[in-house]
């Protein structure tokens, strides 16, 4: 059975129906869901069954997995855990805790993985247990964003190599989350600021929040560029609010889309998504050698 294909906002993000994540799944309409990711950049399954093993099956068709490091409580397991709710007894972990001071750093409008060398291809997270209200995800295309973007802008974008640095952007919420052991294991990396898709050919901005600054440029030149285009490419006209479901699965697109969570009640309601992200295959750019990193 053909897969079902229903766009849900103007310029990206389809709502894919006939698909059981859960279940077997023929290569031929695997390679659909993967083409509608090329297209569309984020993608919604509602009424999904998965569980942890099977989520991981599903992931791993779209290439190896990422392993979640240290600063994650899902640590050396596929599970990059977003939730309020303790691993182990699933109590509401108090706000003042630094698991969930740790978090706040997803309410900026990011791309998983930016910080690696190699960075992620895409991410997806089921929907385990929703809030009855907030906790929406938010999506922007950074694919839009580049086609509007002004030629003058454009061309200084092109060639432009910016440092993304988790220890940078969680500098920027709050202090003290990453221990010494989590920033050694998270160096930084160098990306494109343009990047292309590989099968449409259609270019994007690649930025957010772990970009700090441009490579060859002053430090405060850098910044200042980067948030004017990080603010261009999250105007509300490019920006999809995901609110979850029960059995939600969404995938999308990090070489392409910023994303962000918001706020609920973590006191008194439960929140708990499972992550899986799918490493890409090669770093978008030449990596300089460890000592070359800012230290922030
Ligand atoms: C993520 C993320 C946002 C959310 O899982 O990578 O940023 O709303 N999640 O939980
Ligand atoms: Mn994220």
């Amino acid at each position: 059975m053909p897969i079902t294909i229903k766009k849900l906002h103007p310029l990206f993000c389809a709502e894919i129906g006939g698909v059981d994540s859960g279940g077997p799944i023929a290569d031929a309409t695997f390679a659909e869901i993967r083409a509608a990711l090329d297209e569309y950049s984020v993608l919604v399954l509602r009424n999904q069954s998965l569980d942890d093993e099977k989520q991981i099956a599903f992931s791993k068709r779209f290439g190896p997995l990422e392993i979640a490091g240290k600063s994650n409580p899902g640590m050396g397991t596929p599970f990059a855990r977003q939730s309020n709710l303790d691993i182990g007894t699933g109590a509401v972990i108090p706000p003042e805790d630094r698991r969930m001071e740790y978090q706040k750093g997803n309410y900026l409008w990011h791309t998983d993985s930016s910080f690696k060398a190699v960075p992620s291809l895409c991410s997806m997270l089921s929907a385990r247990v929703v809030p009855p209200s907030g906790g929406n995800t938010e999506f922007a295309t950074m694919r839009a964003a580049y086609g509007d973007l002004p030629a003058e802008t454009k061309q200084k974008l092109e060639g432009l190599v910016a440092e993304h640095s988790l220890v940078y952007s969680r500098s920027t919420v709050s202090t003290g989350v990453l221990t010494g052991e989590m920033q050694a294991e998270l160096p930084g990396a160098w990306q494109v600021m343009v990047r292309e898709n590989p099968v449409n050919h259609r270019k994007n901005i690649y930025a957010g929040v772990h970009a700090s600054h441009v490579i060859g440029w002053s430090r405060e030149a850098g910044r200042a560029f980067i948030r004017e285009i990080n603010e261009f490419a999250t105007q509300p006209k490019y920006c999809y609010s995901h609110a979850w479901r029960d059995g939600d699965l969404v995938i999308w697109d990090n070489r392409c889309v910023l994303h962000r969570a918001t706020a609920y009640d973590t006191v008194n309601h439960k929140r708990l998504m499972q992550r899986t992200t799918v490493a890409g295959d090669a770093p978008t750019t030449k990596q300089p050698a460890r000592y070359e990193l800012a230290a922030e």
